[in-house]
């Protein structure tokens, strides 16, 4: 969509997943104080995106939504104000039906305007909408209403669809919103992950600046997958270009590090948060920057499948200033070794290039507390016409080559 917004995918947290109905002022508060003193906004983490369930039951008498009282007493403006103030950005929900998914209050469908100057006058900068209880009305000119809307409530709005992938958004949906999905929901397994990621790569021709695939949130750090799994999950969600903003627990980030010092000093935990899922490993993954980089790199080209032979498959794309990324995934059940030839992925199959491996990651020790971020250390080799790399089952290589 033309409005400015989504020229690399977004990026952030979503209160859903982890929290569901369970939401309130303070949480995101605490979820944007957090996001800033992790140093994850400045890795690029900046939407703070409220999900379902922050309104009262039923429009004011003007038909106005009206945050509920109970859990978001100060308003949605002054959370916007306060989110604001920190750096970062704040996202609503909506529902192109007359209800939300969780059936606690209303949806958009012929609210689309009034809704959308409602959202612009909090001050809210992203809508995450769903697509419940739409009583069968036609599903583009739902989400084309709410994207007009949105067009001419006078803020820039990022507009994101949840749709679940029906209709082909893909064909569609480049003028209509953000990001859309391109699936169904997510599951914290194996299989599901590796579908969504197949599923999404038929349309990678579609992604573009200002339109991104979405293949659903991440699951990094939820338990139910290996780390080598999570970390083919980030890798592939960061080459494929997609929105890597659903993270669905910070629990490992509410570690707090005093930048003069380089101390870690014990923050509170948020509320609700559960500890099994505070892994090293899973902080590692979610704040790898170089990886990250990928995802956001200014060309904004999908990166997709080029190869795949019995499970053992090469995913790859084009980065700005001529460099290529590059992730060999062993999708078998044994640890093999994996090939990209250079003329498969759009490089000189004699060309020799600078192969840095963004998986070699440096763990510091200090006081107990490991420091990832601060220290992730990639090595750079060299690398004529292909390059092998021997891959643990379900794990992956990334690389960006850089022609010499
Ligand atoms: C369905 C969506 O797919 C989820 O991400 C979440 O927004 C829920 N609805 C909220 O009810």
């Amino acid at each position: 969509l033309d409005n400015g917004l989504g020229r690399t995918p977004p990026m952030g947290w979503n209160s859903w997943n982890h929290f569901q109905c369970s939401i309130n002022e303070k949480l995101i508060r605490e979820t944007a104080n957090s996001m800033v003193s992790t140093g994850l906004s400045s890795l690029g983490y900046k939407y703070i995106n409220i999900d379902d369930c922050w309104g009262e039951s039923n429009r004011d008498s003007q038909g106005n939504l009206v945050p509920k009282v109970s859990t978001f007493p100060s308003g949605i403006k002054s959370l916007a104000d306060y989110v604001h103030g920190k750096g970062l950005k704040l996202g609503i929900y909506s529902d192109a039906g007359t209800q939300t998914c969780s059936k606690t209050m209303p949806g958009s469908l012929g609210h689309e305007e009034q809704d959308a100057n409602t959202f612009a006058s909090w001050g809210v900068d992203y809508l995450k909408y769903d697509n419940c209880n739409n009583q069968n009305a036609n599903l583009k000119g739902r989400y084309k209403n709410m994207s007009r809307a949105l067009l001419k409530s006078g803020r820039s709005i990022f507009f994101s669809l949840c749709e679940w992938g029906q209709e082909d958004p893909a064909t569609w949906a480049g003028s209509v919103g953000n990001s859309w999905r391109t699936t169904g929901d997510i599951e914290d397994s194996w299989d599901s992950m590796t579908s969504r990621a197949d599923l999404n790569d038929i349309w990678a021709s579609y992604a573009g600046p200002g339109g991104w695939n979405d293949p659903d949130m991440l699951e990094v750090g939820n338990g139910g997958m290996t780390i080598e799994e999570y970390r083919s999950h980030f890798s592939i969600w960061a080459l494929a270009k997609v929105p890597i903003l659903q993270l669905q627990n910070f629990c490992f980030f509410f570690l707090n590090i005093d930048k003069k010092s380089m101390k870690p000093v014990q923050a509170p935990l948020l509320i609700g948060c559960d500890v099994r899922f505070m892994s090293n490993e899973t902080l590692a993954i979610l704040s790898n920057s170089e990886v990250i980089a990928v995802n956001q790199d200014e060309l904004g080209v999908q990166g997709k499948k080029v190869k795949s032979n019995s499970n053992l498959e090469v995913w790859a794309g084009p980065l700005s200033g001529g460099k290529v990324a590059v992730v060999l995934w062993n999708r078998g059940s044994s640890q093999a070794s994996i090939t990209v030839d250079f003329a498969d992925i759009g490089l000189n199959s004699s060309s020799v290039v600078g192969a840095r491996d963004l998986w070699k990651v440096a763990y510091i020790m200090y006081n107990n507390f490991l420091f990832f971020f601060l220290s992730h250390q990639h090595s750079t080799t060299s690398a004529k016409g292909k390059l092998t790399a021997t891959t643990a089952s379900h794990a992956s290589k990334m690389y960006v080559l850089t022609p010499k």
